[in-house]
């Protein structure tokens, strides 16, 4: 994606062939700001303050986190080291864990030496993977976005999407934005409305920017709008992100997704799913069990913004002493989706439609 006219990924190797850059999340949409991560602590803190987020972003970093780890030591017990310190990062999106697996995987059985090598090179993949992955989930879901264009005449297709599952979530293109940013260079007339996501923000920091530098039309709207916008008719389609799918298509990403899909659903909206393979988890057979982040409580008690002097301030929006909670994911159940939107096609939100498109590994499903 551009910034400025210049081409970016959201995570990239450095000319040095070592150190790792990364866009520093926590800054925008106000300040454009890089940070080097030359250590696996700077992997894990650049994870769990959520410099980087976004399920596919989180397991790319974690897999640098790892190359970062094996360059100071080598031995098995500085992978199992790294391995646990980055898995121990956040919890609920499952492509940290898919990441470290496939890690371990690429790196367990080469000889000492050869095992930063190995750890880079197959780092560099799961960004490459990622890239084409997000491409496909593009090329997939243009079509249902094609299809409201069509009945509307070409009138512009109104697209709720929650959080950001756009190229800030993945190395580049996204999962959710990925066939709307298609649609968009086909020339066929989109408009998003953008969830801002409390507590984070990250719609409002996040995915308006992204969009706003692609020339996506959009507008920013309170969590809550969602459902009158859907009752009034101004919105043709729903299209979320995920950070764990369960193998019967239950659905956990960021809070506020589920009632989003509840008002879809009361007002005959379609709700798409874009998610790649690795946001798949294989082993849970619901959705109940998936590990819910709950996240500091100033996140909820205080907003960040911009004075108009353009100093960055954090301020205190409730009573002083008033106890918050910030659960940072829900699950929504799979008969509120319309569909999942993968690198493979477009497929029911059911366990006979993951393992149509997924049957290697809904072998091993739980
Ligand atoms: O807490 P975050 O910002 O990491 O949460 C991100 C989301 O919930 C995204 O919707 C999800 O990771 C899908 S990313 C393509």
């Amino acid at each position: 994606m551009k910034i400025g006219g210049k081409s970016y990924r959201t995570i990239w190797l450095n000319d040095d062939g070592w150190s790792v850059e990364i866009i520093d999340q926590t800054k925008l949409p106000h300040r454009f700001e890089t940070i080097t991560l030359r250590t696996l602590a700077d992997a894990a803190r650049a994870i769990s303050t959520m410099q980087v987020r976004g399920a596919p972003l989180i397991g790319a970093t974690a897999a640098y986190g790892v190359a970062l780890a094996l360059r100071e030591d080598a031995s098995d017990e500085a992978l199992d080291r790294a391995y646990e310190t980055l898995a121990a990062t956040r919890p609920t999106a499952i492509n940290l864990r898919w990441a470290l697996e496939e890690m371990r995987h690429a790196v367990r059985n080469q000889p000492r030496e050869a095992r930063i090598a190995a750890s880079y090179a197959r780092a560099a993949a799961i960004c490459d993977e990622d890239v084409e992955t997000n491409r496909r989930i593009g090329e997939n879901g243009v079509g249902l976005i094609k299809a409201h264009a069509d009945k509307k005449g070409g009138a512009p297709v109104n697209i709720l999407t929650h959080c950001n599952a756009g190229w800030l979530a993945c190395v580049d293109w996204g999962t959710a934005l990925a066939p709307i940013y298609r649609a968009h260079d086909e020339g066929i007339a989109v408009h998003v409305w953008v969830d801002e996501t409390r507590p984070r923000n990250q719609g409002a920091f996040l995915t308006a920017y992204e969009l706003g530098a692609h020339g996506v039309p959009h507008t920013l709207v309170a969590d809550n709008t969602g459902g009158h916008l859907m009752q009034k008719k101004m919105v043709d389609l729903c299209i979320v992100g995920t950070d764990r799918t369960t193998a019967n298509g239950d659905v956990a990403n960021k809070i506020g997704t589920y009632l989003k899909a509840l008002a879809a659903r009361d007002n005959g909206v379609q709700f798409f799913v874009a998610l790649p393979h690795s946001t798949i988890d294989w082993s849970l057979a619901d959705g109940s069990t998936i590990p819910i982040e709950e996240r500091d409580p100033t996140e909820v008690t205080h907003m960040t913004g911009r004075l108009p002097s353009g100093e960055i301030r954090t301020v205190l929006i409730g009573p002083e002493n008033s106890p918050a909670a910030n659960y940072g994911f829900d699950v929504t159940p799979a008969r509120l989706v319309t569909g999942f939107i993968t690198e493979r096609g477009v497929t029911p939100a059911t366990r006979e439609g993951l393992a149509l498109l997924y049957p290697e590994r809904a072998k091993s499903a739980a």
